[in-house]
């Protein structure tokens, strides 16, 4: 009886799980046994690894094999198990030296040539193999870069089993590049090209600061795509905490290549109006990838023609809102991924998208204006803190040759707002102004009386909702810490209140 065990990793959602892969050669009917609920994929393995080891000038055991992956109740997917198979195939047969278990894990997919695939999650999976007291890991040379983002584990990266049994059985190790540094380059976009919009550029600073989702409004071309486009460049960067969980998000979603490693800029994701649900939030029939909404995690998710979108997709938004992250279940097992990001909304003010303040062209009844609007759901709305009409930039100001402040300028003064808000929230679960739980606004949050009485006689008036009462309490807060007062006042309140009703900022 012939026996060996290697080890690879399998993720659920960004939890990596550590698999046994253990093969047995006996005598007997030649045959083939995969154990340990593999998933259609999987199950073709047989057929992979066996042309890759012939077409690597290696041999196929004409003998009993039996493949088992424990624990055996986890459902497993895809085809990273490839290689894991093939190595401890031949370890079994005594071809290549045991590993010593718990020293090191194998990740990548054979082709029938022998050579090896990049896979999707390697960061996560390396991350979780040294958590697990994994010295090395073999991985596809192609999420080399990535995997290296881990520090304190060896890696090895190879293109062929050939590399991976020639290093196994020499220790030679390919030559490669040694470290993967935080990347430092700033966002491309600048707020200072956007002409005039002082009331629109005004929102966005207050939302960055407090995490506040946020719609505009108004005819196309006034750069509301612009300006939404540019939110990222304000934001703080990531934290090195964060950087590796969003870089391990992308790295499911395969979606790496269009982002720099390791980059500390937040994600702006911006999916077309046409998205369905599952880009949205995320699924998939085999394994479960993250969507739109986890991609975004934070930094900015940004619908453009919101009002487009087909209902149940602006819907789906509201778990990640409520929860900030998503849940997704399948027959596989269900997956959790983050989704905590700052929602941006763009929308036309009716069908026609000529309507506005100033009275133009539009052709627009009001039933259709007011049915266009409504298409963005109650719900939905209702979790939109900000709302801003963004009219066209006048002459003058399209005109003048004097550029806005620009981006790091703005960004200096978010971040000085947020240490204040981190300040305050010492000790609590909640990072940013927008978070604040409504009866902590009862308790501890109030504004100054002069504001709150200002709050309570809308609220008498019935221009304000409960709901929108707290949500315009929040934005105070945030437009108190980018004033450096410590308490909102009755001004503050004031202007909250216009940002939540779509009115032009107090000067
Ligand atoms: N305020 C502005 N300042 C400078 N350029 C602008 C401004 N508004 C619009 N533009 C120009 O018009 C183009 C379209 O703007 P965009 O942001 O796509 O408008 P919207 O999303 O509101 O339809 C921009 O690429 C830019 O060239
Ligand atoms: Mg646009
Ligand atoms: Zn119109």
């Amino acid at each position: 009886m012939a026996l060996a065990l290697a080890s690879t990793v399998s993720l659920t959602g960004l939890i990596g799980n550590i698999i046994d892969v253990e093969v047995d050669i006996s005598d007997g009917l030649p045959g083939y046994i995969l154990l340990g609920l593999p998933d259609a994929a999987l199950n073709e393995s047989k057929d992979r690894v066996r042309a890759a080891l012939v077409n690597s000038g290696e041999s196929w055991p004409n003998k009993k094999v039996t493949v088992s992956l424990s624990p055996a109740w986890l459902p497993k997917s895809g085809s990273a198990f490839d290689l894991p198979i093939a190595i401890t195939l031949l370890m079994a047969q005594g071809q290549v030296p045991k590993d010593e278990v718990g020293k090191c894990v194998y990740l990548g997919e054979l082709a029938l040539d022998g050579q090896v695939r990049e896979v999707r999650g390697v960061l996560p999976a390396v991350l979780a193999a040294k958590k697990s007291g994994f010295i090395k890991a073999l991985v596809p040379f192609k999420n080399y870069a990535e995997a290296k983002c881990v520090s304190g584990i060896e890696i090895i990266a190879i293109e062929s089993l050939r590399d991976a049994l020639h290093y196994l059985r020499n220790g030679e190790v390919p030559n490669f590049p040694e470290q993967i540094a935080i990347s430092d380059s700033d966002y491309f976009l600048d707020l200072c090209d956007v002409a005039g919009q002082v009331g629109a550029r005004k929102a966005l600073e207050i939302a960055a600061i407090g995490g506040h989702h946020l719609l505009f409004i108004g005819p196309p071309g006034t750069g509301k795509t612009m300006l939404a486009e540019r939110i990222p460049s304000i934001l703080p960067p990531l934290s090195e905490e964060s950087i590796l969980e969003v870089t391990a998000i992308h790295s499911i979603a395969g979606t790496l290549p269009d982002r720099e490693l390791l980059s500390k800029l937040p994600p702006f994701v911006a999916p077309h109006h046409t998205t369905t649900a599952p880009a949205m939030i995320g699924g998939g029939a085999h394994a479960i990838r993250p969507g739109a909404t986890s991609l975004a995690h934070q930094g900015v998710l940004f619908i453009d023609e919101a009002p487009e979108c087909a209902r149940g997709v602006l819907d789906s938004l509201r778990q990640p809102l409520e929860s900030g992250n998503v849940t997704i279940s399948r027959a596989v097992g269900s997956v959790t991924y983050p989704a905590r990001f700052m929602l941006v909304l763009a929308a036309n003010p009716c069908p026609c998208g000529r309507f506005s303040g100033r009275g133009r062209s539009c052709t627009c009844t009001q039933i259709a204006i007011r049915r266009y609007l409504q298409r963005l759901s109650g719900p939905l709305l209702d979790r939109i803190d900000i709302r801003v009409f963004v009219d066209s930039p006048s002459r003058i100001e399209m005109a003048s040759d004097e550029l806005g402040e620009s981006s790091a300028v703005v960004r200096d003064r978010v971040i000085a707002a947020r240490a204040i808000a981190d300040e305050r929230f010492i000790g609590s679960n909640w990072k940013l102004n927008s978070q604040i739980p409504p009866s902590e606004l009862r308790k501890r949050f109030r504004a100054e009386k002069m504001g709150m009485n200002f709050l309570h006689t809308e609220l008498d008036n019935e221009r304000l909702s409960a709901r929108g009462f707290h949500k315009v309490l929040r934005i105070s807060w945030s437009i108190a810490d980018s004033k450096g007062h410590i308490i909102p006042n009755r001004d503050d309140v004031e202007s909250a209140f216009r940002l939540r009703e779509g009115m032009e900022l107090l000067a």
